[in-house]
């Protein structure tokens, strides 16, 4: 299978893993990227059997919204059930790496706001060591040359994401050459520089559950 078959595989997957789990107030978390977007199109034949969604983008509640999904803002919720996304990276024990879309900061709400993270992805994303995936950090945008210099001091090295701006209207720096080996320790580092809104690292708060696509077929891993 290439990747794209991965993709849709483990798309399916978390699919029939959240339909099995319905239940009538369900408020369904969905992540944002190509993975996801498959996601999207296999929640299509039970569609009308889910309350209402939260979105990571504007891109995701755009595709929702044409699937007939009524996307809720997050505000308005007081439990999120699961939330499936896709990522750039994952270690063994789930932290991982987000972000290569842009969405990471929506992203990165929405888990923390989910009683369940389950995380999709093809083989090629499950590494032992993070950090080969460059590392996404969104700025605001006055602050992204001192962030810049902070991550320097840090031993990483920045690199400006010109021409794109999230939507929540930043920027966004992307960390190179980084072998993160304490995850958790770099994401609380990274947030405390002012000017970041947060980062791409998703260990503090890892997904619950793996659901990796292989070419021996689908392989759950949960922390
Ligand atoms: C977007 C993300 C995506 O989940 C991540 O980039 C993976 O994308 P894809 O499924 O296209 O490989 O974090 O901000």
């Amino acid at each position: 299978m290439d990747q794209n078959e991965l993709k849709k595989a483990v798309a399916q997957a978390a699919a029939q893993y959240v339909q099995e789990r319905l239940h009538e107030k369900m408020v369904l978390g969905v992540g944002t990227g190509s993975t996801a977007n498959e996601f999207i199109e296999c929640l299509r034949p039970f569609k009308d059997q889910i309350h209402s969604t939260v979105a990571s983008s504007e891109e995701t509640k755009k595709r929702l919204l044409a699937l007939g999904l009524e996307v809720l803002d997050l505000n308005s919720v007081d439990e999120v059930s699961i939330y499936v996304d896709g990522a750039d990276e994952s270690n063994e024990q789930l932290h991982l790496i987000k972000g290569g879309g842009g969405a990471l900061t929506r992203e990165k709400i929405i888990a923390a706001v989910a009683k369940e993270f389950v995380c999709i992805a093809d083989q090629s994303k499950y590494v032992p060591v993070l950090g080969r995936f460059p590392l996404p950090v969104e700025v605001i945008p006055m602050a992204r040359s001192h962030v810049a210099r902070a991550i320097v001091q840090l031993g990483g090295d920045p690199v400006y994401r010109e021409g794109f701006i999230t939507d929540n209207g930043n920027h966004i720096l992307d960390i190179h050459h980084m072998e993160i080996k304490d995850a958790i320790g770099l994401e609380n580092q990274l947030n405390q520089i002012t000017g970041v809104v947060t980062n791409g690292l998703f260990a503090a708060r890892p997904a619950d559950l793996l659901i990796l696509g292989t070419s021996d077929g689908i392989r759950k891993y949960t922390a």
